[in-house]
């Protein structure tokens, strides 16, 4: 809830209204006269933790701890106790880790300081200030904490350059300054730039001052919501309409450390199965098993790469989950089989509710009944909800017992073949209510390990539901096929959730708008946790135009998730619906993924390893950019990165015909489609401040004219990118070498991975990593090739290194000592390529011109 909401309420309950200047609070000494709300303002009693403080205002408490040197966990109580410390999105290993701190009390304040930061509390006011080593504000109560029955409120000074970042999937630009958004996960369907909320609550925000960043998670399942100076320009805040007060606070001060420091709180993400990072063929509903084999088939047909077909509702009987519509579908297992041996993985819908369909045969319902698996209403009886299969029962998923329930439902479609499950319609929906989801009083029950046994509300639990939904099918299926990495994708989930599924936005529009707004909210999703993440290419609800399908599967190319999805009733949205020539320009972006594969799948693992995002907006890479340090993006509207050397830069209003500005952090950059340098390519650099050629270290720009076939694409100098020989599906294995692209610049680096794309086995050492590094003179060039690490042997026995901004013949070439005679100079291009072969302990290339 945020101010207003609680102002409302206030005056609605016949009590005065709160201040307008929150930030004066303070300063004014207000103090807690108004009737109802408790204010936490003054500190009566403090003691030092080894690894914190503890204090006492009144009846409230408070504890701040330390983590980490860098990450702090503050929790607050109205009463004496502090609540039950548990808690669904960090992991124990994270929540139970502490560092020794060095309490600090003198004249009006206490608090402590671990090797990073400060913490002080003001005795007087009990507003808190977490500064860092050199006493460098980042964080500062702007008002106390204000209590209200259950609901709470914390208020933060908002300085004038600080920008926010994350929340989830929230529409609407990247920076949250000067906005407003709840958390409460909301069947959205046809959701708009100014629908809030949506489908996801992650309660996570990365706060960025002048190039020094820390984050905040409100780890709250309940109803939250976080106001970034639209109530007040000096102040932002965040609150809770119940549960506890327990926020974490972690320091970057660069902003990928704070990106990694929660995914150290909440998990990393799994490494995904490679063939869900292929490109993914979806409809609401391809109605008969003909329809898919056909679309199957045209794919391969028409040369247009695929990896993953899926299956909406339709293929259900009845649509009731777990079961397969007979007349339709008449030989389901032969089915999946048969699109495996045209190498495709098969994604079922499997939504949560089961229908309410008691003795008819229908597993689901019967043991779930036997088995007292489902949310009750108060009175006891099972609850029932309409939803797609008409009147429906809910699984009670913050039960373990009943998650490990709802895993076996799995059995069947797993020994099929299925490879992966789609969890939708999770926020939990539910039809003809006006409230769209089940009512608030409901019980579920927590029967989990790590925490104590109780009835919950589904206030408390609502945002976590869709979180639970998919562990329930992420851990059952490991069950299920301990050697096979699970494949899900949520529609909603809670802060933690990236542990188990890859998540997409819900139901956008087939609107050049939805486009544009897709990038900040992928972006978001990244920060957030979520990088696994895509929108319905396309647009979901309403009919594409063949232009628009292009734009967005040219810009969908860049994205983690590349799935093509669309409603019921709206034209054919598949790669050739159109044109022959729309087809082809499709054709190629989907095909230029495929060659990038390596490149893609070695980010995933990063991602996996590290929690940092494969997309990721201009200021995680370019912290430093502005001459004021401001974020870079907010000059560059809808740019990203992908990865550390991809800069994609579609037009910041696709529709529009006019020429736009990408500004290229200041480093040198290369054209991914001809490898030719900014400098002398179709694009001219200039400065952005003057619009003259650059100077040195001036932020550069070019100028683009937009084009239907073209998607600006941006390599930054220093990078080394690898790239497979083009193949239908990823399941083929790639004929040729591997190719390395090296773009010469400063820092010049790339590296690879790979493994078998499945299974575990790379838990075992069998993958491969391979660094690459370089060095570029006037007329020479080195490039090392790394020793291979892991078991895994490559597909490849060659490698191919293409060289760009290469000037002339060159006079000699050596591999590790060895001449290398065999090369081609391309004048055209300035490319260079030199064929090697592949060797384990890498080699040393060495280019010298004339
Ligand atoms: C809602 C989902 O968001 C959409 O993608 C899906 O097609 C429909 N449910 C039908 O299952």
């Amino acid at each position: 809830m945020n101010r207003r909401r609680f102002g409302k309420l206030v005056a609605a309950l016949g009590l005065s209204c709160l201040p307008l200047n929150v930030p004066q609070l303070f300063a004014q000494g207000a103090k807690a006269q108004r009737v109802g709300v408790t204010l936490l303002d003054h500190v009566t009693g403090a003691a030092a933790l080894s690894n914190g403080v503890e204090l006492k205002a009144g009846k409230a408490s408070m504890q701040i701890t330390a983590l980490r040197e860098d990450v702090l966990r503050i929790r607050i109580s109205k009463t004496e106790k502090l609540p039950e410390d548990a808690s669904w999105a960090v992991l124990p290993s994270a929540r139970t880790s502490s560092v020794a701190t060095t309490y600090d009390a003198q004249g009006g304040t206490v608090g402590f300081h671990t090797k990073l930061l400060k913490v002080l509390i003001d005795r007087s006011t009990l507003s808190m200030t977490i500064s860092d080593q050199s006493g460098r504000f980042l964080l500062q109560d702007a008002a106390p904490i204000e209590f209200y029955d259950d609901r709470f409120r914390v208020y933060k000074r908002m300085p004038g350059q600080e920008h926010y970042f994350g929340l989830g999937d929230k529409t609407g630009p990247l920076d949250r300054r000067g906005g407003a958004y709840e958390m409460w996960n909301t069947d959205q369907y046809r959701f708009q730039e100014s629908t809030d909320p949506l489908y996801k609550a992650i309660p996570f925000f990365l706060a960025d001052n002048a190039g020094r960043s820390y984050g905040v998670f409100l780890d709250n399942t309940w109803r939250t919501s976080f106001d970034f100076g639209k109530e007040d320009s000096k102040a932002y805040s965040f609150g809770a309409d119940g549960g506890p007060v327990d926020y974490y606070f972690i320091y970057g001060p660069k902003p990928k450390q704070v990106v990694e420091g929660y995914a150290w709180l909440t998990g990393l993400p799994p490494l995904p199965p490679q063939w869900s990072l292929g490109f993914q063929q979806s409809r609401y509903s391809y109605m008969t098993e003909a329809k898919v084999r056909e679309i199957a088939d045209r794919m391969r047909a028409d040369r247009i790469p695929c990896d993953a077909l899926y299956l909406d509702i339709d293929y259900q009987a009845g649509n009731a989950p777990f079961t397969v519509n007979q007349e339709t579908f008449p030989n389901f297992p032969n089915f999946v089989q048969e699109l495996k041996a045209k190498q495709f993985s098969l994604v079922m819908i499997t939504d949560l509710h089961i229908a309410d369909r008691p003795n008819q045969g229908y597993a689901p319902y019967d043991t779930g009944i036997a088995g007292n698996h489902f949310v009750k209403n108060p009175d006891g009886s099972v609850f029932v909800g309409k939803v797609w299969p008409g009147p429906s029962v809910f699984p009670d998923f913050t039960r373990k017992e009943s998650r490990d329930w709802w895993g076996g439902l799995y059995k069947e479609f797993s020994e099929d073949g299925a490879a992966g499950f789609w969890n939708d319609m999770n926020e939990p929906s539910v039809f003809e209510v006006p409230s769209k989801t089940m009512p608030l009083g409901l019980l579920h029950r927590i029967e989990e390990p790590g925490f104590v046994s109780r009835f919950a509300s589904h206030e408390e639990i609502h945002n976590l539901y869709g979180m639970e939904n998919s562990r329930g099918t992420y851990e059952g299926l490991l069950r299920l096929k301990p050697q096979q990495r699970p494949f899900v994708l949520t529609r909603a989930t809670y802060a933690g959730g990236q542990r188990y599924a890859a998540t997409w936005t819900g139901d956008n529009s087939s609107t050049w708008n939805h486009l544009r707004m897709s990038t900040p909210m992928l972006l978001s999703l990244g920060l957030s946790g979520f990088s696994m993440a895509g929108d319905d290419i396309g647009g979901y609800a309403g009919s594409t135009t063949s232009d628009l399908l292009t734009k967005w599967l040219e810009v969908g190319a860049f994205n983690p998730i590349y799935r093509d999805h669309s409603e019921k009733f709206t034209a054919d949205q598949e790669p050739w619906v159109g044109t022959p020539e729309a087809e082809a320009v499709r054709r190629k972006y989907i095909e230029d993924r495929y060659r990038l594969m390596p490149y893609l799948y070695t980010l995933a693992e990063e991602n996996s390893r590290t929690g940092l995002p494969m997309m990721r907006p201009l200021f995680l890479e370019f912290p430093d950019a502005t001459a004021d340090k401001h974020p870079l993006d907010l000059d560059a509207p809808n740019q990203f990165m992908l990865g550390q050397s991809l800069l994609v830069a579609p037009a910041p209003y696709p529709e529009q015909p006019d020429s736009y500005l990408v500004t290229l952090p200041p480093v040198s950059w290369y054209d991914y489609w001809t490898g030719k340098k900014i400098t002398d390519g179709p694009h001219k650099a200039v400065a952005v401040s003057t619009g003259v050629p650059l100077g040195i270290g001036e932020l550069q720009s070019v100028k683009i004219l937009p084009q239907l076939e073209v998607l600006p694409v941006f390599v930054r100098g220093g990078s080394i990118l690898p790239f497979a020989p083009l193949v239908q599906s990823t399941k083929e294995k790639p004929n040729g070498p591997l190719t390395l692209k090296v773009y010469p610049g400063d820092q010049c680096e790339g590296s690879l991975y790979q493994d078998d794309g499945i299974s575990f086995a790379y838990r075992d050492k069998d993958y491969l990593r391979v660094k690459y590094d370089c060095e570029s003179g006037k007329d020479s060039l080195r490039l090392h090739i790394g020793t291979r690490e892991g078991h895994f042997q490559p597909w490849w026995s060659d490698i191919e290194v293409t060289i760009f901004n290469w000037d002339a013949t060159p006079g000699k070439i050596t591999y590790s000592g060895a001449p290398i005679s065999k090369f081609h100079f391309d004048v055209s291009s300035r490319s260079l390529t030199i064929s090697l072969p592949e060797k384990a302990e890498g080699g040393e290339l060495e280019i010298v011109a004339r």
